[in-house]
């Protein structure tokens, strides 16, 4: 039975369908699921049954896998005691701790580790529990976000950069080791180009990170803030995005360097037990291609 690809949206997002992730798959196979993910920003794979070791051999198919993150929880890492390839994600206490990160808050639109020099490539996250409403996952161009800019804003963000906030996760707490930021020209986080080449498509998106405590070095505070306003407001519009909801052995897997994500709250009463893995990435970079806008 051969790989089927089937758009989601005409956002991004399309459907993986004809393999069964428990099995080793063939070269072929591999490659093209790679091309379809390259193609359409973040990819889905619907009904599969699988144990971290196969989901650890699916995804180390596309390149190094990363370990889990740190300080996401007090307690430090959320990988599982086996696996430190494993990050946790979920809602569920046992025996007053958490199992996993994030619980059931609403997390806003960002990046995966974006505060980190070199930031993962990709995150696949693979369902095993999920409310029965609440924590759908929404996706949002960020080679469209940079397309659709106007060309001033293009010429503008060219030889910018920003800083990606280290001290807060992607729901918002405050990661273990740091303290809250007031003043956002010293946020600790790496700084990266507002415009990323894309390593292996070419293609330029814009890199966000996350928009709290974010701050463009050399403009003043108020001349950052607007900047970085408009440019998230491009990336969110609701015609940038797509949203998926979740069933129990969904595997998503999207490309950190050209897609942003949120998760949407949930009732903190059900479990939500998510495991995911992450591809080592590169040091983000801008590369003009030879039909970017210029000043003059
Ligand atoms: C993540 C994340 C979203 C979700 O794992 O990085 O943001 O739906 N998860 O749990
Ligand atoms: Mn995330």
């Amino acid at each position: 039975m051969g790989v089927t690809v089937h758009p989601l949206s005409n956002v991004l997002g399309a459907e993986i369908r004809g393999v069964d992730l428990a099995e080793r798959l063939d070269d072929g196979t591999i490659r093209e699921i790679h091309d379809a993910w390259m193609e359409h920003l973040v990819l889905l794979i619907r009904g599969q049954t699988i144990d971290d070791p196969q989901l650890v051999a699916f995804s180390s198919r596309f390149g190094e896998l990363d370990g889990a993150p740190i300080g996401a929880t007090p307690s430090g890492k959320v990988s599982t005691r086996e696996y430190n390839e494993i990050t946790v994600i979920s809602n569920v206490v046992e025996n007053g701790r958490p199992i996993g990160g994030l619980g059931n808050a609403e997390s806003d639109w960002h990046t995966d580790m974006s505060s980190y020099e070199e930031p993962p490539a990709a995150s696949m996250l693979y369902s095993l529990e999920i409310p029965s409403a609440g924590g759908d996952t929404s996706f949002c161009n960020m080679y469209r976000a940079y397309e659709t800019l106007p060309d001033h804003v293009k010429i503008r963000v060219r030889d910018l950069k920003a800083i990606h906030d280290a001290t807060l996760t992607s729901a918002g707490g405050l990661r273990h080791g740091f303290e809250s930021v007031t003043d956002v020209t010293k946020t600790p986080g790496a700084r990266h180009p507002i415009l990323r080449t894309h390593p292996v498509t070419g293609r330029t998106a814009l890199f966000l990170g996350r928009r709290v405590n974010a701050y463009v070095p050399g403009l003043s505070v108020e001349e950052s803030e607007a900047l970085l306003d408009t440019l998230w407001g491009r990336a969110t519009a609701p015609e940038n995005t797509w949203t998926h909801t979740w069933r129990i052995g969904d595997l998503v897997m999207w490309d950190n360097r050209c897609a942003m994500h949120r998760r949407d709250g949930f009732d903190d009463s059900v479990r939500r037990i998510m495991h995911r893995t992450q591809l080592k990435g590169d040091r983000p970079y801008y590369a003009p291609p030879e039909a970017a806008p210029t000043a003059a």
